[in-house]
């Protein structure tokens, strides 16, 4: 991001609405460590989740890609102490990592985190739905084959969420840009497309810097 006054004023929201415990913030120390910082959702997109997984009720949650358990912790405070979010990560060291952010937040008895990809666990859960919502935070490239499934498996009036759905400046483009793979960014047009469609979903991109794409199944 380089708006200065933007910058200023996010920063301001995140202070006032969104400020980070300790807990938090050694999640994010640990991505930093690694180089993988801001692959995370920043702290505001964290409350965002939030302040969804509490206005929905929610009591099932599935989210693809955990990385270091960074938006399950936002995520997992918000649910009572009933309710359950899965979490699918292909990477072993990500898991790992997930495993120790949730007990060190003291939220793993809310988390199951699923190792392996996507395309093999989703399957599995969908025995455990229907869902009240799913957060797609994964590989670029399978967001629309991820959606068929979240669309299958989320309760009428349940919640999709994809980020990064802006593609990184990409998405707007109605031709491909040299920058991004054609599948990703044909997989995130037609994410967004289908999710623009009003005879099914209400839904609406919320303009972070990313682009988080929020759909309430109808
Ligand atoms: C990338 C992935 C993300 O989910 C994100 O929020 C930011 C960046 C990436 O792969 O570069
Ligand atoms: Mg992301």
């Amino acid at each position: 991001m380089r708006n200065p006054e933007l910058e200023a004023d996010l920063a301001y929201i995140q202070k006032v609405f969104a400020p980070e415990d300790d807990g938090l913030r050694a999640i994010r120390s640990r991505l930093r460590e690694n180089d993988r910082e801001g692959i995370n959702v920043s702290p505001v997109e964290g409350k965002i989740l939030q302040f969804l997984v509490q206005a929905f009720h929610c009591k099932k949650v599935v989210e693809v890609g955990a990385l270091y358990g960074y938006s399950a912790t936002w995520i997992a405070r918000a649910l009572p102490s009933d309710a359950r979010l899965y979490t699918i990560e292909k990477d072993s060291f990500c898991v790992q990592q997930t495993k120790q952010s949730l007990k060190e937040c003291s939220v793993e008895n809310k988390v199951e985190v699923l190792e392996g990809e996507w395309g093999k666990r989703l399957p599995e859960l969908s025995a455990k739905g229907p869902f009240d919502m799913v957060f797609i935070d994964a590989n670029k490239n399978g967001y629309f084959e991820i959606l068929t499934w979240a669309i299958a498996n989320v309760r009428k009036g349940g919640l999709i969420v994809g980020d990064n759905t802006l593609l990184f400046g990409a998405a707007k483009h109605d031709v491909k840009p040299a920058d991004v793979s054609n599948e990703a960014w044909t997989a995130m047009r037609a994410f967004n497309q289908t999710l623009a469609d009003p005879t099914k979903f209400m839904s609406v991109m919320l303009p972070t810097s990313e682009g988080m794409t929020l759909a309430i199944r109808l």
